[in-house]
């Protein structure tokens, strides 16, 4: 094989970052790119999370849509390295879309925030890792505050996330008494200046603990370090590049982004240690980033809320081979070949008039509607990408149309935006209603939008009485006949037909569950 491939390929780092609002999601990936060199996304991260802030109107925040489509992927080389990392939205715009980010990433990283340990929204976004067990490294952020003692965070990690913790590094102190981290991974000291940047002469290398110098550094506060040390040494768990490469161990840093303290030495572990571009499912067969012929899918779909341009771009992860503009490639779904010339290569800041993507890499491509989630491109042999779900709603509404006579218009505009993967559909299996179901509530803003813009219907939302929704299989017709009958309120199809329950809580949800064993009910559900 091509040895300029291999080594694209070992040198990328494509990942995701998991979090809950408010831990330091921002301000960490501004600190990333600055490091990249990527001054000006640097800014662009921060203005957009400004306009998230400022309003939740979808419209008035896709206006920025510059802003928006750039920051979806933000690319920048660091050392030999060359990284995508993949937004994942986590405000207002917390959507299915940000599941979806997590099936294209090779690893995460997970912020958390000293004073809050583990929250839901990182719980949620976990769960989706579990599932492909992406390779998870964690910052514990805003270490220069009164937080939760380190130990007592770690346990939380382990506890409520079910991943053990290898700490890298260990704090010295927090809020007014934080001094800096002793790094295991570098043995070096790291001394902090509060509100200062971290400066070269900041870092101390050593080799012993016992070193005087820590005594000079850090007073009465070394003392307290070679206790923490030897205790470490003892109760935590030693790195290992293995199992943190299986999902089941999670090196974890602390810092404190804001003042960019702690954010180099992970992102030095991160590079060396995270995975290259790792082996991707389809439904025959498993494909290396190392083969030479391409292939990829698509992971998220972004509109346009322009009327006037009804173009859509679609992200699309490469897999294997090299993407070059204006390729041929096959849409398998359709059966066509398309010619992909019109594609936004997303590009590190150093580089100009980029041809090429490697796997790991994202590309844009636009269309009109004719991507859909999951579609796979390949350049020969055909294949379907597996792994890029529908997961379940947790938020419900029905649709009332305002005027009945547009209700084709309702249908047809309901069934794309479904299976472009904006929303989902349900139909009930005892009255006609048109439910639609999202795992984040600005997806209803943007599907009533769009209802206006693209298709001339409006409509209105009625409350429902649903929480939460599982896809249902069973291979005994018999049992799945007797399932139906006992439990018509609650069943629905899907826009691709496909049977679901959906609950009014997760009580009712287990409680079905229990009572029907022989029923499987899916989280998640693959595109057809
Ligand atoms: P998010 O993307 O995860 O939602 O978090 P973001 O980076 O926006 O950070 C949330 C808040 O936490 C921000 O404050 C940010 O400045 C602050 N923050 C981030 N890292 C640190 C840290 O290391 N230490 C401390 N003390 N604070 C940190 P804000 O007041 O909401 O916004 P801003 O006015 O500072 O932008």
């Amino acid at each position: 094989m091509n040895r300029n491939h291999r080594k694209e390929v070992d040198r990328r780092r494509t990942f995701g970052i998991i979090s809950h609002p408010d831990a330091g999601k921002t301000t960490l990936t501004e600190k990333l790119l600055l490091f990249g060199g990527a001054i000006q996304m640097a800014g662009a991260v921060k203005a957009r999370k400004a306009a998230r802030h400022a309003t939740s109107d979808w419209m008035a925040m896709e206006q920025e849509r510059g802003i928006s489509v750039t920051s979806s992927v933000m690319k920048f080389n660091y050392r030999d390295y060359e990284i995508n990392l993949l937004d994942t939205p986590g405000h207002q715009d917390f959507s299915e879309d940000t599941y979806r980010v997590l099936t294209a990433v090779d690893s995460a990283l997970m912020v958390i925030d000293s004073a809050k340990g583990v929250e839901t929204q990182t719980q949620k976004l976990m769960e989706v890792c579990r599932m492909r067990n992406t390779p998870i490294m964690t910052f514990i952020n805003k270490l220069d505050r009164e937080g939760r003692e380190p130990l007592d965070l770690l346990a939380d990690i382990e506890e409520t996330l079910q991943v053990e913790c290898a700490p890298l590094s260990w704090p010295i102190g927090m809020g007014k008494r934080f001094r800096g981290t002793y790094n295991l991974y570098r043995k070096q000291l790291c001394l902090f200046t509060a509100g200062q940047e971290t400066r070269p002469q900041d870092l101390v290398v050593i080799e012993d603990l016992d070193d005087p110098r820590v005594d000079e550094l850090l007073g009465s506060q070394g003392d307290q370090l070679r206790e923490d040390i030897a205790l470490l040494e003892g109760a935590a768990n030693p790195f290992e590049p293995a199992e943190y490469l299986k999902g089941n161990q999670t090196p974890v840093f602390f810092g404190s982004a804001i003042n960019n303290f702690g954010v180099q030495e992970m992102l030095d572990a991160f590079v060396e240690q995270a995975p290259p571009p790792r082996p991707a499912a389809t439904t025959t067969r498993e494909v290396s980033p190392y083969e030479e012929d391409f292939s990829g899918f698509v992971f998220k779909i972004q509109a346009n809320m322009d009327p006037a341009h009804r173009d859509r771009i679609a992200f699309f992860r490469v897999c294997s081979g090299t993407f070059h503009r204006g390729m041929k490639v096959r849409h398998h779904r359709i059966g066509k070949d398309v010619n992909i010339a019109n594609a936004t290569i997303f590009m590190a800041q150093d580089r100009t008039n980029v041809e090429e993507a490697y796997p790991g890499d994202i590309i844009g491509i636009h269309n009109h509607g004719t991507i859909k989630i999951g579609d796979t491109f390949t350049d020969k042999e055909p294949l379907k990408f597996t792994g890029i779900p529908n997961f379940a709603p947790e938020h419900f509404r029905r649709v009332r149309l305002k005027n009945p006579l547009k209700s084709k218009q309702l249908e047809k505009g309901l069934l794309q935006l479904a299976e472009e993967g904006a929303v989902q559909l349900f139909r009930p299996l005892f009255n006609t209603d048109y439910i639609l179901g999202a795992v984040g509530v600005l997806q209803f803003d943007v599907i009533m939008a769009r209802l206006k813009t693209e298709y001339g219907v409006d409509a209105i939302y009625e409350g429902v009485e649903y929480a939460t929704a599982r896809w249902v299989e069973c291979d005994d017709r018999k049992l799945l006949d007797d399932f139906e009958k006992k439990n018509q309120v609650n069943l629905a199809r899907d826009a691709e037909g496909k049977l679901a329950y959906l609950a009014s809580s997760e009580w009712r949800l287990g409680h079905t569950m229990e009572q029907w064993p022989g029923i499987v009910f899916h989280k998640t559900r693959e595109h057809n």
